[in-house]
């Protein structure tokens, strides 16, 4: 969500003359986006505004200006602190207002003092965004969701996203379709609870998200939707026939657990329980077979022991997944389970992570090996390191190495892949795929 954040800064600041450029040395402005997710990520903000300092500094020295930002979450949680400990940052706002940057920029530059923006506005940045000029990639995110009214006990996201908020489906469309002219193959659907969706809509009854796929599938041009990220409690019947009806939908889903045990899920105030995911997971398979499965896990959580740790592990071993993300708990200042007893000792938590990881890198790596032999369309992207490679994802969001010529770029090619590297696959073109002639 931070890079849809990100360019839609980047065009809401075109009209001004900034434009993006690879370095921060020599830039006239240069905005981090923050997130405020982990704890490590608003120390990151700290350090890295120390290195900006000389650039700004050195700017200064020849009479040119830096304008300095800190955006996003960090920003919105720590507005004030920021300010207090970096005076020279000029702006700081929240992922709510950037819609007012052209104002904000217009006050720095008047030097009327750092610019804090921090609000929950009434207003809609969506409806103050100019429209969508930036596709990288052939694959693009579209913000159909935001905010979060879970309050899960160790996360921060609906303190400093706000509640939940869906855009209309209108709206939505008509960003999709400028996407897809503009070059976009791809879209990945973005919520903070994107499966939280129910956007107004003209008729009687409000969409959700299998719906709102379902009328994106539609696009000319559009050969891939992707939506992230899902809360399981809130997956419905709608969604779930739309992973069987919509061939468009990528046969990927990331949908975060947490953790496998019943009283460490209560703890963090999930609505599921194990047996609900798994349930879950079942009635994806039973209409989608070949559905890879992403997610989010959390070792350490107040109070975890051993036995809960295991269930976690069994869990995992019992879904299978083909990619995931594993985090530490970190204590996150104001929020429920920051203050909950006992907390996990730091090295406790070191050592059941790395035998989390140890058991998703091994699916993962069992998951790509089972796809050497394989052939799968994958959206070549970009160019690669080497002349004439090009680079990929599969449906599985791997990424795929291919030698290919150069007009392939930006369609969807039958490859055949032929070997599991750490990070990546090597494939070869399937020279005899209908859509390799009509490219
Ligand atoms: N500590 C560790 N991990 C966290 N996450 C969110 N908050 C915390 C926290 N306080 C993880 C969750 C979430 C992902 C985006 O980040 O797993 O799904
Ligand atoms: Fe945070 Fe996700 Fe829970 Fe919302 S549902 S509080 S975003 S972890």
């Amino acid at each position: 969500m931070n890079v849809y954040d990100s360019d839609r800064m980047t065009d809401l600041l075109a009209p001004l003359c900034y434009a993006i450029t690879d370095t921060a040395d020599g830039a006239d402005m240069v905005i981090l986006n923050t997130c405020h997710i982990r704890e490590k990520a608003a120390e990151k903000v700290f350090s890295e505004l120390g290195r900006l300092r000389p650039l700004k500094d050195s700017k200064a020295a020849k009479g040119e200006a830096m304008i300095l930002a800190v955006a996003g979450c960090v920003a919105q949680a720590a507005g004030e602190e920021i300010i207090a400990r970096a005076p020279y940052v000029d702006m700081v706002f929240g992922p709510q207002t950037y819609h007012r940057l052209p104002e904000m920029v217009a006050q720095a530059t008047r030097k009327v003092g750092s610019v804090l923006d921090t609000d929950f506005p009434t207003e809609s940045k969506f409806d103050y965004l100019p429209k969508t000029a930036r596709v990288e990639n052939n694959a693009a995110f579209l913000t159909v969701q935001e905010g979060c009214d879970k309050f899960c006990t160790f996360c921060v996201v609906p303190y400093t996203r706000g509640s939940e908020f869906s855009r209309p489906v209108d709206e939505i469309l008509v960003e999709a379709r400028r996407m897809a002219e503009n070059g976009a193959r791809e879209i990945t659907l973005l919520g903070q609870n994107v499966n939280a969706y129910h956007g107004e809509a003209t008729g009687p009854k409000e969409w959700g998200l299998g719906r709102l796929i379902r009328e994106i599938a539609e696009i000319d041009g559009l050969s891939r939707i992707r939506y992230s990220t899902s809360y399981p409690a809130e997956v419905d019947d709608e969604l779930i026939a739309a992973h069987r009806d919509v061939e468009q939908l990528m046969p990927f889903l990331h949908l975060p657990i947490q953790s496998g045990s019943d009283r460490v899920l209560s703890a963090m105030n999930r609505r599921h329980n194990a047996s609900q995911y798994r349930d879950l997971v079942e009635r994806l398979r039973a209409v989608r077979p070949d559905i890879g499965l992403s997610s989010d896990f959390i070792v350490g959580f107040p109070g975890e022991s051993e036995e809960d740790f295991e269930q976690t592990m069994a869990l995992i071993r019992e879904i299978g997944f083909i990619q995931a993300f594993s985090f530490k708990y970190s204590p996150r200042p104001g929020t429920p389970a920051a203050m909950m007893q006992p907390q996990v000792d730091e090295d406790i938590k070191t050592r059941r992570l790395a035998e989390l990881k140890t058991l998703l890198d091994d699916q993962q790596t069992a998951f790509n090996l089972d796809c050497v032999g394989k052939t799968m369309p994958v959206l070549l992207e970009k160019m690669g390191r080497h002349e004439g490679q090009l680079v990929g994802r599969s449906p599985y969001m791997q990424l795929v190495h291919v030698e290919a010529p150069h007009d392939l770029m930006g369609t969807v090619a039958m490859l055949k892949i032929d070997s599991s590297h750490s990070n990546s696959l090597a494939a070869t073109l399937v020279l005899d795929d209908p859509l390799i002639r009509t490219a």
